[in-house]
């Protein structure tokens, strides 16, 4: 799985904001990735004072190396500031004809916000019913401990894709390391508990002691050898986005929290 890097010309067309577009601006969008037809895609602006670029491209390697489902396309690519009406003053007020911004593929999937949220939808009967899906769904805790290991604050329902019937797609990593305003010293304590909102949302079932030893182990078996095989190109992009003390940092950071001691740490586990 690679992150494409799209220059202005394959942003085609602005379609329309987003119900809370922010001031990141988010928006539908035609893009052109490159091969095949025109398609639509969610794009999104981060301010450069901040790290939601970067967590974006990190989130979504380290997923898709994981093997957890993703959009199937990605980008970085280059928005031209006359196509978005309403840019932010922060866009307006950045030098050049274009910004870069995160590009996904619309995967035309519902997130779970509005099901699980809404009181008719909750008198209907479906809250209790994805309620229960999501706990019994494998992929749940293969995705929470994902989360607990990316230090991912973010993953409230909206940002979680059903594609099928216990099948999720993974979008919006913007708020991995803690937030979108981490530095290296923010990471320097790697085995800090950091708030799952996808954990506390399936509580009390998701903190039972059966459900942690799963997660644990999914941690141990799997997010090391993710974290090895996405390394170049996670290097690749974080050469173009932090300054070598980030990088260190962000890399002690994943690394330090695949170990065991931080698995069982985080897991109230006693070790092997
Ligand atoms: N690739 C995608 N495919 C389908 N829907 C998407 C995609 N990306 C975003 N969305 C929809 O747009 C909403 C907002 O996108 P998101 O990336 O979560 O931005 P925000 O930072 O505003 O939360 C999501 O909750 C989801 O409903
Ligand atoms: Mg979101």
């Amino acid at each position: 799985m690679t992150i494409q890097l799209l220059s202005e010309g394959a942003y085609r067309s602005y379609l329309e904001p987003l119900p809370d577009a922010g001031i990141e601006a988010s928006h539908r969008a035609r893009v052109w990735f490159g091969d095949g037809p025109l398609h639509e895609a969610y794009v999104k602006l981060y301010p450069e004072t901040n790290h939601g670029l970067v967590n974006e491209i990190t989130g979504h390697l380290l997923a898709a190396s994981l093997g957890l489902r993703v959009p199937e396309r990605a980008a970085v690519i280059f928005v031209p500031k006359r196509s978005v009406p309403d840019l932010p003053a922060w866009a307006q007020a950045l030098p050049g004809h274009s910004i870069p911004g995160w590009c996904t593929l619309d995967m035309m999937a519902p997130s779970l916000h509005f099901p699980l949220s809404t009181e008719t939808h909750g008198r209907l009967g479906l809250r209790p019913f994805l309620l229960e899906e999501l706990r019994q769904a494998d992929e749940v805790a293969r995705i929470i401990a994902f989360d607990d290991w990316i230090a991912n604050v973010d993953r409230h329902l909206g940002n979680l894709l059903r594609v099928g019937k216990r099948r999720y797609l993974l979008i919006d990593h913007g708020q991995i390391f803690g937030g979108t305003g981490w530095s290296a010293a923010t990471l320097l304590g790697t085995n800090i508990p950091y708030r799952n909102d996808l954990s506390d949302a399936l509580a009390p079932e998701s903190q039972t002691p059966g459900y942690r030893a799963r997660l644990a182990q999914e941690a141990r078996d799997n997010h090391g050898p993710a974290l090895t095989r996405a390394r170049a190109s996670l290097l690749d992009w974080w050469m173009k986005l932090l300054d070598e003390p980030q990088r260190a940092a962000a890399a002690k950071f994943l690394d330090d929290r695949t170990h065991e001691s931080q698995i069982c740490e985080r897991y109230q586990m006693l070790p092997l």
